[in-house]
This record gives C-alpha cells, structure tokens and sequence, in this order.
C-alpha cells in the first residue's frame, strides 16, 4: 500500500516522537536506578548478560578458595574477574574469599574512581552470586595447629621482604591441609568445571624442566603431601627470595616426598604414606606460562594461543597485577569478557579494568 506523502510524513512524525518519549523516559529510568550505593547498577547489568546460571540449589561439596593477603576492603577488578569466573563455571562449588582483615603496610586510602567501580563489583559478586562468600579474618591464624605455626610465631616469617606473598604461600598449603579443596590465585580465569580435579598440582613448560607451579592446587583435606610440604617451606624459607614459599618449595617438596628426579606430566604419582599426586600438563593451568606473558597484552590474538587454551581447565594470567593495559582485542580482554562478563562490562565502561 502506498501512503499519499503528507500521511506518510505525519506517520514518520508521530514514530519519531513516539521514539522521542521512549529515549527519554529510558534515560529517565537509567538516571533514577543509578543511584550513589549501586552506581554500576548490577541488577540491570546482569539482565543484560546471560542469566548467571540455573542454580537448584544444591551445592556439590567442592570448595573453592582464594586469598587476598594485602588487607584491602575490595578485590580489583582483574581479581574480581577470577572469583566471578569460577563461580560461573562451578555453579554448584562453594567459592569462598578469604580476605585480610589487619592491613600489614599502609595502604593508599584514595578513593578514585577506578576504587569505586571495584567496590561496587566487589559487592555485586558478594550479594548477587550465590555461590559466593567473603570472609574477612586474620588469615595467619589459620596457620595454628599447622606445622607452619611456629615457624610463624616465633617470628621467623615477619622476616619477610615480601611478606604479602610469602602469607599467601604459607596460608594457601594450611588451609587446603585443614580443609582440603581448590586453592586458586586470583589472577585465574576459570573456563571449565574443576570438579575432577583431586590432589593435583601443575607443570609450567616455558620456564624450568619439572616446575610445579602453586597458583592451582587442588587436594583432599589431610592430604600427607601437604603436610610434608609445609614442614618443607620452612626449610626452604629465604626472606628475600619471594619464591621460595611458592613454586621452588613445592616442586623440591614432591621431588622428594614421591622420591623422584623428575616430574612428568599426565603421570600419577605414588608417593610417600601410601598417598598419590597428579601432575597435570601445562595446558590445564598454565598454557601460557610466565616466559609468553606479552600474549595476553598483545592488541592482536594469535589464534594458535586460542588454541593452547582449548584443553584448559583455566588460564593463570601472568602480570595481571602490573597494571599492564589490557587493549579490548587482547586475549585477556576476550577470556575476560567470555568468563567474568559481568566484572569485564562493568570496569569496561568506567575504563578500569
Ligand atoms: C603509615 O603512614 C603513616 C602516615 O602517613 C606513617 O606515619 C607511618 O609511619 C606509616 N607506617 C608504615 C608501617 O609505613
Ligand atoms: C591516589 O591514587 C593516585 C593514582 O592511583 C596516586 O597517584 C596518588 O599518589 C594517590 N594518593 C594518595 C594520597 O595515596
Ligand atoms: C608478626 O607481625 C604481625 C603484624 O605485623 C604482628 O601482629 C605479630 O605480632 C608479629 N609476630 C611476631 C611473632 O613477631
Ligand atoms: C580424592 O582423593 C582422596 C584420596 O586422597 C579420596 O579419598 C577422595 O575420594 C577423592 N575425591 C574425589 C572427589 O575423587
Ligand atoms: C600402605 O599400604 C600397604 C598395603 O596396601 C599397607 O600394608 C601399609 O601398611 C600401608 N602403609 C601406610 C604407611 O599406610
């Protein structure tokens, strides 16, 4: 049907003011729901994404951690990024944060912006995702009735340089012993369920032969590894060598613990007290080791590096703390906005991620 012009420019008149009210009372709603308190608005913000997931309610008995050792009342958003993504991908796990509550070094009180939008994700994945739980304890009291105990009350881990870390070594071994469960650092990006992972720990290939990295350790509680590695790190603790709570001391722990001079991959272990110890692959952790970190800053993506990621149960992201800037088109922007959609738009928008 073909309408005579006036009628036609009336119609196109009344669409247009029609889309007039509509804009305005959208940016009158926008303007009214973003007050001061939920200033990125999560609930809107959620809709928007994929609906997080189809919780029934029923928790599977995994536990999930992360540590936060600096004291600090919010995660930034990159860290934010790991606890959201593993929540998404183990609907049923019990994720759990464990926050310092006693800041060790003065802190920059400064609240920017960019503190701002990362409080307001913080709380959004504490209020909206289920699944989540933040505990804000001294975490160095979890070390009593470890081994690790008195190797802290008698002063010897205060000799730290880098205590932050050196926490986060020895907090990490007594809390997975005590409880057992999935220990991650926050700079993961969580891309599948974890569910299968038992008294496990990964290999990095770019660095060191038989180096066992701890940002990812998955065990039952009462494991004897865990046990022995603790005894271990106090040996093995240097003050001023930030890895040697870490990395070293865990891999010279399980060369000695399974009685062995290599460690190979995809191979269970049978170690000490009739215990056994997984060795997973790089690809399930640490595709992209420490040595390729530009990887994920690049602006542009190999695709072959996509491809590394395919049989990972998560990506550790190096550097994620340097502040590096993270273009939209690098691989961390992509994993990050697959993975923890919601914390990537949010800090996105306000240029903070
Ligand atoms: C913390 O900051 C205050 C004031 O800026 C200063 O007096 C104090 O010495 C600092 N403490 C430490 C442990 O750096
Ligand atoms: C506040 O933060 C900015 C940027 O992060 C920094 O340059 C400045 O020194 C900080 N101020 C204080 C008082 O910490
Ligand atoms: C170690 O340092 C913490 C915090 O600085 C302090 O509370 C604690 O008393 C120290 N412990 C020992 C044994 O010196
Ligand atoms: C994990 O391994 C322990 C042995 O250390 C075993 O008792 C437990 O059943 C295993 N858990 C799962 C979920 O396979
Ligand atoms: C290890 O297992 C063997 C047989 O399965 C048993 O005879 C032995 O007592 C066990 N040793 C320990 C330390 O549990």
């Amino acid at each position: 049907m073909r309408l005579p012009g006036a009628i036609l420019k009336r119609k196109i008149q009344q669409r247009f003011l029609l889309a007039l009210i509509i804009l305005t009372l959208g940016v009158l709603a926008l303007k009214i729901s973003s007050q001061p308190d939920d200033e990125t608005n999560p609930e809107e913000n959620l809709k928007k994404i994929t609906p997080l997931h189809e919780r029934v309610g029923k928790v599977n008995g995994l536990n999930i951690f992360f540590i936060e050792t600096s004291g600090r009342s919010c995660l930034t958003a990159r860290q934010a990024c790991g606890v959201e993504s593993a929540a998404r991908a183990n609907p049923h796990a019990s994720i759990t944060l464990f926050m310092e509550k006693t800041p060790i070094a003065n802190l920059s009180r400064n609240n920017s912006d960019k503190d701002e939008v990362n409080c307001a994700i913080t709380k959004f994945l504490l209020r909206r995702i289920e699944n989540v739980r933040i505990l804000r304890q001294n975490l160095l009291d979890h070390l009593e009735g470890t081994p690790l105990w008195e190797f802290y009350r008698n002063g010897l881990l205060n000799k730290s340089t880098t205590p932050l870390v050196h926490r986060s070594d020895a907090i990490r071994v007594a809390l997975l012993w005590k409880n057992g469960g999935i220990y991650l650092d926050l700079d993961c990006i969580v891309m599948r369920p974890l569910d299968s992972l038992n008294n496990t720990v990964g290999t990095v290939r770019d660095f060191i032969p038989n180096w066992i990295e701890n940002g990812v350790m998955a065990f039952s509680a009462g494991h004897p590894f865990l046990h022995f590695l603790m005894k271990s790190m106090i040996l093995a603790f240097r003050p001023d060598n930030y890895l040697s709570l870490g990395p070293s001391a865990v891999t010279e722990a399980i060369l000695d613990f399974c009685d062995r001079d290599d460690l190979p991959a995809n191979t269970l272990l049978f170690c000490s007290r009739n215990s056994s110890l997984f060795i997973q692959p790089p690809e399930s952790f640490y595709a992209i080791g420490s040595g390729r970190a530009d990887v994920f800053y690049q602006p542009k993506t190999d695709l072959a590096d996509w491809n590394k990621l395919k049989h990972s149960f998560l990506s550790h992201i190096y550097d994620s703390g340097s502040g590096r800037p993270v273009p939209p088109t690098s691989l961390y922007a992509q994993l990050a906005r697959d993975y923890c959609p919601f914390t990537y738009r949010t800090s996105e928008s306000h240029d903070s991620f």
